[in-house]
């Protein structure tokens, strides 16, 4: 189960990075823009995964698999934030880079749309911290998946 779920993400990002780079890019402004936002997919898609890892620790039976993904949860949870931050920095980066060169369009509507998401889904991480409750878990994790939902029709229109 956990090698399959490794290819599935391995896989969503070569689609990601293939589908971008078969785009091409009209100037260096847009190249740079673009690395930015692959990046920064990778480290959201990092943070997203925590919900499977957590999903795996409750599913499974195997007590030695619960004790490791717990080890693993805990590193990732270790950067989680950071990596949210990280993430944020230079998606903002990719919006200021591509508002500067690109006229307003679905590509960018869809964009600020995503960057619209994401104020709500740092927002919703923030509450989750704060307190632990099911309702903000719940929250938290609804919004990731959603933000998911944004970047993902941001990228393939
Ligand atoms: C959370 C926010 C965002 C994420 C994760 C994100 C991610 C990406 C990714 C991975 C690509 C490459 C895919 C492709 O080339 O078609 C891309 C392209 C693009 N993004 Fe974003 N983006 C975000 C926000 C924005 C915002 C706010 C804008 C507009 C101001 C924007 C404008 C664009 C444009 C115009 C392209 C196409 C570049 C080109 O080929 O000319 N993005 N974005
Ligand atoms: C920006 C991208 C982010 C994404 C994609 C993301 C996604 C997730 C996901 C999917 C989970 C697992 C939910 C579950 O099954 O319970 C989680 C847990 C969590 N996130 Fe985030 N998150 C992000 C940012 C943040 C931020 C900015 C904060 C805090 C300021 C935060 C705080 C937390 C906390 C406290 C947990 C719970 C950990 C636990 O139960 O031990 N997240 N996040």
């Amino acid at each position: 189960m956990i090698a399959k779920w490794l290819i599935t993400n391995i896989c969503i990002v070569f689609m990601i990075l293939i589908w971008s780079m078969a785009q091409g890019y009209g100037n260096p402004t847009i190249l740079i823009g673009k690395l930015f936002s692959q990046v920064a997919f990778i480290l959201f898609l990092v943070n997203l995964n925590m919900y499977f890892v957590f999903l795996f620790i409750r599913r499974t039976k195997v007590r030695a698999a619960k004790i490791k993904l717990a080890k693993i949860s805990k590193r990732m949870m270790k950067v989680h934030i950071p990596l949210a931050i990280s993430a944020t920095t230079l998606v903002l980066f990719h919006a200021i880079l591509m508002a500067l060169v690109h006229d307003w369009n679905i590509k960018t509507a869809s964009g600020a749309l995503a960057v619209f998401g994401l104020a709500i889904l740092l927002f919703s991480g923030w509450l989750r911290r704060k307190k632990a409750t099911g309702k903000r878990r719940r929250f938290h994790y609804t919004m990731a998946f959603i933000f998911f939902g944004f970047i993902l029709f941001h990228i393939f229109i």
